[in-house]
């Protein structure tokens, strides 16, 4: 019922009621703080503009209070699989599927209400031995592996129906200079395993958000094989929600406005942005032709600061190149639609063993006492006390 003044209006009899609420009001104001407290953390302080991620292991989840757990459950709302739902892992054998990390990992992300990132479904490493050959070794046909691939993803994303909110359909499937990777699945499909795994994952799970994700991003040859490719995948009228940019960055590569540029490109297609697999090695890059087969020389050479602590100077560097890309990522928060780091603390991050084995990196948001790095914590504070 719409309210007149007259209803509105105080008469003799509301009148004491009002100024008692009144007075009870201006109580509990001054009784109380003028903002209701927040948990100090990252994902409070970035609120409802993306959600914030991180790569987690099976292992991890099995220990109910490490420091880990206790950082994803206060800092994260979203989670993805670090390995356990690769294909070695969760379909090494044709007819052996193992779904116990894959299991673990999705009900720790439901019990603590956190977005869970299915990753991935196709990806030419970590894949299954068995997976695109016969018994002698050779290269199946493409009949058996359309079928193949039907199977594992019909089983996998049927699996988790309702349970993952998206999922990394093909992972690093486009090189640098555009082309597709002549990897076993696309010299046997050609480009057609990309379309029929995003349909074989849309029939099992409707509901569920697609992604195509790949690293160096910013290579312009990259970027622009993927926007022929959101066009060719809409031609045919199937599901694609966003493109998965991983962001595994160095002290020396990218530069954020070229990272800008190819996140701009592909939401122009109307398609959304994530940063999928976020880390900044701290660490000499390691070139492609650099000779690492002497190990211990080698680390010497590219882990340079331990055992004593990464100089201030170095440090300061790391930070305000993540607090540029994380200031950036804020910016486009209307087309980011998430950002996740490639694992929770420097502790366990992947890059201590890559490509070096056994080097001392700290490439993430948190380091290995468990504290956010300065960035994150200006970030935190600054946006908790607006
Ligand atoms: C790629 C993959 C990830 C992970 C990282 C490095 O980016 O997508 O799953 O394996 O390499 O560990």
């Amino acid at each position: 019922m719409r309210k007149t003044y007259k209803s509105m209006s105080m008469n003799k009899k509301t009148l004491p009621f009002a100024a008692a609420f009144l007075s009870a009001a201006l109580f509990s104001c001054s009784q109380q703080p003028s903002k209701p407290a927040v948990e100090p953390s990252l994902k409070a302080a970035v609120g409802d503009r993306f959600t914030v991620g991180a790569a987690a292991s099976a292992l991890q989840m099995a220990v109910p209070d490490t420091q880990a757990v206790r950082i994803l459950k206060t800092h994260f709302n979203s989670i993805v699989a670090e390995n356990c739902m690769k294909c070695e892992v969760i379909h090494p054998f044709e007819a052996t599927y193992n779904f116990a990390g894959g299991d673990s990992i999705v009900t720790f992300a439901q019990e603590n209400n956190m977005e869970m990132i299915g990753h991935c479904l196709l990806w030419h490493s970590q894949m299954a031995p068995w997976f695109c050959v016969d018994s002698l070794g050779n290269n199946v046909s493409p009949d058996v592996l359309r079928q193949r691939i039907k199977s594992h993803i019909h089983t996998i994303v049927g699996r988790y129906k309702g349970k993952v909110h998206g999922w990394d359909v093909c992972n690093e499937i486009i090189v640098e200079d555009g082309s597709f990777r002549k990897s076993p699945l696309f010299e046997i499909l050609g480009t057609e395993f990309v379309y029929d795994a995003l349909q074989f994952a849309h029939e099992a799970d409707p509901d569920a958000e697609l992604y195509l994700n790949d690293y160096g991003m910013t290579a312009p040859g990259r970027r622009d094989a993927y926007l022929a490719l959101i066009d060719s995948i809409k031609v045919r009228g199937l599901r694609l929600d966003a493109i998965g940019m991983q962001g595994h960055m160095g002290m020396d590569y990218p530069q954020v406005e070229e990272f800008e540029q190819s996140m701009l490109a592909f939401a122009a297609k109307g398609v959304g942005v994530m940063v999928t697999e976020w880390d900044m090695s701290i660490l000499p890059t390691v070139t492609q032709s650099a000779n690492i087969s002497d190990v211990a020389e080698a680390r010497k050479e590219f882990d340079p600061y331990w055992p004593n602590a990464v100089p201030d100077s170095v440090a300061r560097v790391w930070n305000d190149r993540m607090g540029a890309f994380w200031a950036l990522f804020v910016k486009h928060s209307d087309i980011l639609k998430r950002v996740t780091a490639w694992g929770v603390t420097d502790a366990a991050s992947w890059k201590n063993d890559f490509p070096v084995p056994g080097r001392h990196d700290e490439p993430l948001l948190f380091d290995r006492q468990g504290q956010p790095k300065p960035f994150v914590k200006d970030f935190i504070t600054n946006e908790l006390n607006k």
